[in-house]
């Protein structure tokens, strides 16, 4: 099938190379001409494994195009995905700007029958508006069926999940339409649930609003557990066992960041709010992981009785491990935190820096290696669990360090180690180690 995409951030692109991979014939259109020019360089302007691989492999068999160019981006398509972000406005709803300006650009270039299907996560009803505000700015008389296919990868994982999902979700009120993008998608090989409209859009809310109070359910059993004695590590294994909870997102933490939990619970908030169906166990959800992210601020000052004058080495800034992404990530609140209580930070991130200087206070320093983020440091804490700080030795941490002290937001180490090497550690739900 011939295919257009637009927005070629993290969902649009792979979407587009994975859609190409199973031999359909996509082309990416965006706004974004430095992106644009780089893609059609060869140059992902993203990194995710095997996306490069797949960039190349397709682009060979001329099965992928990049273009700015709406005439020429969306002639003789049968479909066309929607992919372009939808950002969190200040009231906590989502930002639908980008998302109708594409509508407008479809409505505006439209030439034959097509099947709009949106990617983006979108607030209930959105998908209707669309097909309202679509068929109500259209030059021409095509007609245009929107269905909503909800978006599950994780970033660092992208392709990955693409191929082995759990699920595809298809929903649409037009049963041919639906039927035609279930055909688009057989190839994966992956169980397919078709719906209507408003439940793929709650779907998709529902599924990251579960995973998210997962988090912070087992971040406050974990904070029980330091008060109780136990050790979340074991109690998370114990629980996770048991099928009908499942052991993922079990891990306690510093609470979940990144560009998708922050912002689509408070879009799932604040439509709950707008409709008369406040979301009380989401609500307290958001509170726990903002709370979350104090805790290990909270831990470094109870020790050193304040932070005036400390130099805290903060190893791991993105949100997660794998990526150079910053939003919401828990290392904002926590540094600034730190810094107004007058404590000198020393940072380090394999991948995230040139992003963190442009957040974070300028009065924190960056480190190019660990080592030289430790040198002379009052004390560690991890934020991150990046491949490269737990497989970084406990002898160097103490050679390195001022004082042999550790506060690992990330359990990236176990207790038996640290004993064994006389470490002072503090982690999440697990005895202190000094
Ligand atoms: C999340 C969902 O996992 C995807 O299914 C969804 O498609 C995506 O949002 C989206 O809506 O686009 P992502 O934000 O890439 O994906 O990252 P995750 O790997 O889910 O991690 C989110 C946050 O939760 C991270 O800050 C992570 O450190 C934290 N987390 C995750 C924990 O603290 N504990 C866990 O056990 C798991």
């Amino acid at each position: 099938m011939n295919i257009a995409v637009i927005g070629t951030g993290y969902v649009g692109l792979v979407t587009g190379l994975c859609l190409a991979q199973v031999g359909h014939y996509v082309t990416c259109i965006d706004i974004d001409t430095n992106k644009i020019d780089q893609l059609q360089k060869g140059h992902s302007p993203i990194y995710e494994e095997g996306l490069d691989k797949l960039l190349r492999e397709n682009r060979q068999q001329k099965r992928i195009e990049f273009t700015t160019d709406y005439d020429m981006g969306l002639a003789d398509k049968q479909m066309i995905l929607l992919a372009v972000g939808t950002p969190q406005k200040n009231d906590g709803s989502a930002d639908l700007g980008a998302l109708f300006s594409a509508c407008r650009a479809i409505a505006e270039h439209l030439s034959t029958d097509v099947i709009v299907v949106t990617k983006s996560t979108v607030p209930i009803g959105t998908n209707e508006r669309i097909q309202d505000y679509i068929k109500q700015h259209a030059v021409n008389n095509n007609a245009v069926s929107v269905v909503s296919v909800p978006e599950f990868l994780r970033q660092g994982s992208a392709v990955q999940d693409t191929f082995h999902g759990d699920r595809i979700v298809i929903g649409g009120e037009n049963t041919e339409a639906v039927e035609t993008v279930a055909e688009v998608y057989q190839p994966f090989n992956i169980p397919i649930i078709k719906t209507d409209l408003r439940s793929a859009e709650m779907i998709k809310y529902a599924s990251n609003a579960f995973l998210a109070a997962k988090i912070s359910f087992i971040n406050e059993v974990a904070n029980l557990c330091e008060r109780a004695g136990a050790n979340i590590d074991d109690v998370s294994r114990g629980v996770g066992m048991d099928k009908r909870i499942g052991n993922h997102f079990l891990k306690a933490g510093t609470g979940y960041g990144g560009s998708c939990f922050p912002k689509d619970l408070s879009a799932i908030i604040a439509y709950g709010r707008k409709v008369e169906q406040p979301l009380s166990i989401l609500e307290c959800v958001q509170r726990v992981n903002e709370k979350q992210m104090d805790i290990l601020a909270g831990k470094v000052s109870k020790r050193f009785r304040g932070l005036k004058g400390i130099t805290i080495a903060v190893l791991g800034l993105s949100f997660k491990p794998n990526t150079d992404d910053m939003r919401n990530a828990p290392s904002i609140p926590l540094i600034q935190k730190l810094i107004e209580n007058g404590a000198n930070i020393n940072a380090f991130d394999p991948a995230a820096t040139e992003t963190a200087k442009t957040l974070l206070s300028d009065k924190v320093f960056y480190y190019e290696t660990i080592d030289g983020a430790l040198k002379g440091a009052d004390c560690s804490i991890i934020i991150t669990d990046w491949k490269e700080i737990i497989d970084y030795p406990i002898k160097l941490f103490k050679k390195h360090l001022a004082r042999p002290i550790i506060f690992d937001g990330r359990n990236c180490f176990s207790l038996k180690i640290m004993k064994e090497n006389g470490m002072e550690y503090y982690s999440i739900g697990r005895p202190a180690i000094f």
